[in-house]
């Protein structure tokens, strides 16, 4: 049987110490990191996001201020509001939760953000940064997903790691960061060919691919490392990964559980982010 990754126990323990080294940063320079968390609309899934971040934010220690924008809201008003956080010194990370609506454009939201409070990194400066080999805002999700190697003893260099999915926010930072650490990475995504084959040669296997139970046993080696990035929910409407994780516990050495795995160390990794973004501001 694999041994359980449990995302929600690291999350709880870098949690405390973020706290403790917060509480230095603050006694010593009189600096308290500040998150401003931006949310249009009322997607329910983004509202419990939002809500989850403030938590963790005000239980680091933070200044956290939650912007709440109705769904009608213009692109260049949000674009002004963006410049006006850009602008004050009191606030070192700025997240503009996704998605937004359709008459707002992305790219041009990402773009406005100074790429020196861009915490969830999807400037595209800071995502060139992290394909350069130089990161400096890393997206959270994949940045916890490396803590989780370090914190469970889970070597990389030279071992053959296979990503499913290709998001900006998960898939090919992920790629990049594996990279980074010597593993031998192929990336790949819904439309190819025999993936089962190709997932079925990772030492490493990292799933982000957004369908409930997807992975099966099929897909993996015995002994490999799994990570399931997944949240879906199953036939009986209850909460599952992108892994079937009852096929595929029994050959993996190592899996990740949903809930309770990549999940609370994402907002983890942002946070900590934040507080880095804190640290460089008094530099
Ligand atoms: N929506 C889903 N995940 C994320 C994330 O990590 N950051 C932001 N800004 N929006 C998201």
């Amino acid at each position: 049987m694999a041994i359980l990754i449990d995302g929600k126990a690291l999350a709880a323990k870098l949690q405390g110490e973020l706290a403790e080294k917060t509480a230095r940063l603050t006694e010593e320079t009189g600096v308290v990191p500040g998150l401003v968390v931006i949310i249009v609309g009322e997607n329910p899934a983004s509202q419990v996001y939002v809500r989850n971040k403030e938590r963790s934010a005000i239980a680091a220690g933070f200044r956290s201020e939650v912007v709440r924008l109705p769904e009608t809201i213009q692109q260049h008003e949000l674009l002004e509001l963006i410049e006006q956080y850009n602008q004050d010194p009191l606030w070192h990370g700025i997240l503009v939760q996704l998605p937004l609506p359709k008459h707002i454009d992305d790219e041009a939201v990402l773009l406005a953000i100074d790429p020196a409070k861009d915490v969830d990194g999807f400037h595209p400066l800071n995502m060139g940064r992290l394909w350069a080999g130089n990161p400096v805002m890393v997206p959270s999700t994949p940045a916890g997903i490396m803590e989780m190697f370090k914190a469970y003893g889970i070597e990389l260099e030279g071992k053959r790691a296979v990503v499913i999915g290709r998001s900006n926010i998960v898939g090919k930072p992920m790629a990049q960061l594996l990279l980074a650490k010597n593993a031998t990475v192929t990336l790949t995504h819904s439309r190819t060919h025999h993936l089962a084959k190709i997932a079925k040669t990772a030492d490493i296997l990292v799933v982000a691919i957004g369908r409930a139970k997807f992975v099966t046993a099929d897909f993996v080696k015995e002994g490999a490392v799994v990570i399931d990035v997944g949240m879906n929910r199953d036939e009986d409407g209850k909460l599952c990964g992108d892994v079937d994780f009852d096929a595929v516990s029994p050959i993996a050495s190592h899996l990740t559980p949903v809930p309770g795995g990549v999940g609370p160390m994402t907002i983890t990794m942002l946070m900590e982010q934040t507080y880095e973004a804190a640290v460089r501001s008094v530099k």
